[in-house]
């Protein structure tokens, strides 16, 4: 550790590369980053206004500066990888207002991947707790440079990107993803949101290329009311030579606190089917009908099927009383009563029979007050039924009246619900969520959650185009796992189109999935969930060869590496089994067809690996031909073979690279 007092102080990466600097200039807090002698981030001013304190925002005097690194090792218990390396050095300030007797303090943390820095609002003299009205991290870019973002709505992340440049922005929700130069990639968005407000970049018109940072109020315009002392979620700034470092990085995860849970041997990734897919595309009903989707009947034919093809979970909505008052809109469900043609019991008796896992179910719709009422009953009976895994959703307004799905109320709400979880030994999916933001390192029972564009979009609106499966790995899929739900075999929703013509309107009729067979396979790898669905109903899935690669494909890797990729064009990605010394490749691409060349060097040396390739039938596209495939065998596959993949318009291909004996 060493300290000082200059007004100017600058932290660097371990390989020397980035170089944050914190400066104060004529009293306000400023930082910068470059990348050698590339400015990635301009001068930025840092600082905080409230609602009854002074603003700390100017006439700082730097107290004291102290540098540390850091450099250990930790393992992941499930994940993209299993040992992460945590390297980085610390600079951290301490700020005073003389005039106000005021203090701020600034943590900088410099990786080779990226910085991040938080505030801490330490103890005042005059002051106990601070209500932030304006939380004024500003982000200058140093051009006008090409940009992926989503809208910044306070209650949904479920929309389609827009690439554009930065200056069409006006407010967008993070991470959202620029690119300076063919070799100088950035994102930005944060790590361990913890009893704090979810940031949004807004444009800052005072400033040519520059953002600021937006956090979403409490229904009385504060953004975040705390108690001293207080810090803030780190704002994270990743940058990579290639888009495909961006996915390599494992910054977000560093900058949170270790595993804090003790007994986490519930928590167990794993694939699931469920009663879900019926009821988005009109075959079934969430609540009581001549269509119900969860009776026990069904619920057995997909455990018969789970159980055969080695799926280990199912998860059923619809299970539980309420349903009725769900499309209502005003949600009032009982999460302890199910509906009489779902015998809980016999269900569950069942699957412990054929060993399938039950994967619970909470609609919130929203409704807070009413879900935080019975969320222990919720849990309880859970945990009464050997179940060990929920599914939960906030899919309406939120109530109480004026909240936000990601203001810190909500944020404190999801955190309440994961704790609530692991004391009954329950790992969480969240619909609906609050962005990934790390904390699964802290509590590994949070899983998965939705906050993405996923499937359903496909079942009852014109859906996701090809693209935006090219965008995802480059933007919300940096944050943390995402419940995409991949898998629709029947992309046309064929199958059911003469059941279907009965009950939906002419327009749904029309949707269906937008891509090839073969790159709903791919999705498996690219998209990373720890419990990872297939989604389709499994009569789609009967005797259907390529339903091998989804039985195969694992949810927990030992290692994952970008073989290519560029943002809004294509990806490649292979990751190595932890359980096996298999490996796999996930490789898409957007509306265009394309040849890609992988090089195997990632593969082990001195082995022999036979590849089986699903991909994309000659004569497929995902327009016209989208369940055209093909699968291959390949032989001696070795440490730098190369594999050439065409892959069709909205195309993909999915392979399993197994050693030779
Ligand atoms: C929206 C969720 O994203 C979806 O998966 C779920 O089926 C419905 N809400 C009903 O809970
Ligand atoms: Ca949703």
């Amino acid at each position: 550790m060493c300290s000082q007092k200059k007004n100017q102080q600058t932290v660097q990466s371990p390989d020397g590369k980035l170089i944050a600097t914190f400066f104060l200039k004529q009293g306000v807090p400023c930082y910068m980053l470059h990348k050698g002698s590339q400015t990635v981030i301009d001068t930025s001013q840092l600082g905080y206004r409230f609602k009854h304190i002074p603003a700390m925002d100017q006439n700082f005097e730097l107290l004291e500066a102290t540098t540390d690194s850091y450099n250990e090792a930790w393992t992941q218990p499930w994940g993209e990888e299993k040992e992460i390396q945590n390297h980085y050095n610390q600079l951290a300030i301490q700020l005073k207002n003389p005039t106000e007797n005021l203090h701020l303090n600034m943590i900088f943390r410099a990786f080779n991947d990226g910085i991040g820095f938080r505030y801490e609002i330490p103890r005042q003299t005059a002051y106990n707790d601070v209500e932030i009205t304006c939380e004024g991290t500003e982000f200058n870019f140093t051009a006008d440079h090409k940009s992926w973002w989503i809208p910044g709505d306070p209650d949904s992340y479920e929309y389609l990107y827009h690439e554009t440049p930065l200056s069409k922005i006006d407010s967008a929700n993070t991470p959202v993803t620029f690119q300076a130069h063919d070799s100088l990639y950035i994102s930005i968005h944060e790590a361990a949101l913890t009893n704090y407000a979810g940031m949004r970049l807004s444009r800052d018109k005072h400033q040519k290329n520059g953002f600021k940072s937006d956090l979403v109020p409490w229904p009385d315009g504060i953004k975040v009311k705390a108690e001293l002392p207080m810090r803030s979620p780190w704002r994270t700034i990743q940058v990579a030579e290639n888009p495909g470092g961006l996915i390599e990085s494992n910054m977000i995860l560093n900058l949170n606190e270790p595993n804090k849970l003790d007994d986490i041997s519930y928590v167990r990734p794993m694939k699931y089917v469920g009663i879900w897919w019926g009821m988005h595309i009109g075959l079934n009903t969430w609540h009581k009908s001549a269509r119900h989707g969860a009776t026990t009947e069904n619920a057995k034919k997909y455990m018969d099927f789970a159980s055969k093809h080695h799926i280990p979970g199912l998860l059923v909505e619809g299970w539980n009383k309420g349903w009725k008052s769900w499309l209502s809109g005003i949600n009032v469900q009982n999460y302890t009563q199910p509906y009489k043609d779902f015998d809980m019991e016999k269900v569950v008796r069942y699957a412990n029979q054929k060993g399938v896992s039950l994967i619970g179910h909470h609609e919130t719709g929203g409704n807070i007050p009413m879900y935080e009422k019975q969320m222990e009953a919720a849990f309880q009976y859970l945990e009464d039924h050997g179940i060990h895994a929920v599914k939960t959703g906030y899919a309406g307004e939120m109530r109480p009246k004026g909240m936000h799905h990601h203001g810190q109320f909500m944020v404190n709400h999801y955190r309440r619900v994961v704790e609530l979880a692991h004391r009954h030994r329950v790992m969480v999916d969240a619909h609906e969520p609050i962005k990934p933001t790390g904390i699964r390192r802290t509590y590994p029972n949070m899983m998965t959650r939705e906050g993405i564009r996923g499937m359903e979009y496909n079942a009852w609106s014109k859906g996701n185009p090809p693209s935006h499966h090219t965008i995802l790995p480059f933007t919300r899929l940096l944050a943390g796992p995402a419940d995409y739900t991949p898998g629709i075999f029947d992309v046309l929703l064929q199958q059911q189109h003469d059941k279907r013509k009965r009950l939906v309107s002419e327009k749904n009729l029309k949707n269906r999935v937008h891509t090839t067979l073969a790159k709903q396979l791919a999705l498996f790898v690219v998209f990373y969930s720890p419990l990872q669905m297939a989604s389709d109903l499994v009569e789609n899935y009967q005797d259907h060869p390529a339903f091998q690669f989804i039985e195969d494909v694992p949810v927990d890797w030992e290692t994952t590496r970008a073989l290519n990729g560029e943002i809004g064009q294509y990806v490649t990605i292979a990751r190595k089994d932890r359980h096996s010394d298999d490996w796999y490749i996930g490789s898409l691409t957007n509306e265009k067809s394309r040849k890609l060349t992988l090089s195997c060097d990632f593969l082990d040396h001195g082995k022999n690996y036979t590849a089986q390739v699903y991909k994309d039938g000659e004569d497929a596209d995902w327009k016209n031909n989208p369940t055209s495939y093909a699968i291959d065998t390949l032989k001696s596959i070795h440490k730098g073979s190369e594999i050439e993949l065409q892959l069709a318009a909205g195309g993909g291909a999915a392979i399993r690279l197994s050693p030779e004996d």
